[in-house]
């Protein structure tokens, strides 16, 4: 704590805090974008965030992306003692094997000594088999379980990165460049001041079922994701915890 006040990151913390009307606002000193360790110090942030909420028994949703598998690095053993199981919290949305959330919740699982569910759902498919696959069984049973979770973790990202990671068709990444989006996070892309201009199409937690999750946590950091962060918090619900690093912090401060 004291390194973080002479830093100067627990100011940031405070004025962001004032700034956003979210829970809480955790910053980790420096640039994700230049400085890889900050990623990890995100993520171990996170995880001791995550301890400091565990109920008995804990279903933790978790979204994919690189924060979100430095989240999952920092995990470590000492959770034994409390139930956890962690679930994807949406379906498939393009990305490689190793940014995807079935991935990142089996490491998580691993890590930690907990359990976990995965959520194989394909892509792009037609209404008609989309309506019968959320019928089955085993998803059912995931579906369930994400819809009771009491922990969210989430990244945000910069909308154009995402959807040219994602390897977006190219009518969808018109449509995401002329609604001038900025930002994304759970598969929705929105624009400056919060409005979603497109919205991938996958089962799993919606953004409107997060207003009924007590503990969600928004880990994102770096000076290029800025942008994305400060439309995202317009959005975001009001139980959301952002963990971010101080170049972001300075720049939602500016403006
Ligand atoms: O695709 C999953 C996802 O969580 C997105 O919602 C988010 O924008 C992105 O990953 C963040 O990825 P990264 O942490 O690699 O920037």
């Amino acid at each position: 704590e004291f390194m973080r006040e002479v830093t100067g990151v627990l100011e940031l913390e405070t004025k962001l805090k004032s700034q956003l009307n979210i829970k809480d606002v955790v910053v980790i000193s420096g640039d994700s974008d230049t400085s890889p360790w900050v990623k990890f110090e995100l993520g171990r942030a996170c995880v001791k965030r995550i301890k400091s909420c565990l109920a008995d028994r804990n279903v933790i949703a978790v979204m994919g992306g690189t924060t979100m598998a430095a989240v999952a690095e920092a995990f470590t053993p000492d959770f034994h003692d409390k139930e956890i199981v962690f679930v994807p919290a949406r379906g498939g949305l393009g990305e490689d094997v190793k940014n995807q959330a079935n991935t990142i919740v089996s490491k998580m699982a691993e890590k930690s000594g907990g359990k976990h569910r995965v959520l194989y759902v394909p892509e792009q498919v037609s209404q008609e088999i989309y309506e019968s696959v959320i019928e089955e069984p085993s998803i059912k049973e995931v579906l369930t379980m994400i819809q009771s979770a009491n922990i969210v973790i989430h990244g945000i990202g910069e909308a154009k990165a995402m959807a040219e990671r994602r390897r977006t068709e190219a009518e969808i990444m018109e449509k995401i460049t002329r609604g001038k989006a900025v930002g994304e996070a759970f598969g929705y892309y929105f624009n400056e001041e919060g409005k979603i201009v497109h919205k991938v199409r996958t089962i799993g937690l919606q953004l409107r079922d997060l207003n009924a999750i007590p503990h969600i946590f928004a880990v994102a950091g770096g000076k290029s994701k800025a942008k994305a962060i400060k439309a995202y918090m317009k959005i975001a619900p009001p139980n959301t915890v952002l963990i971010t690093d101080e170049a972001v912090a300075k720049r939602l401060l500016k403006g």
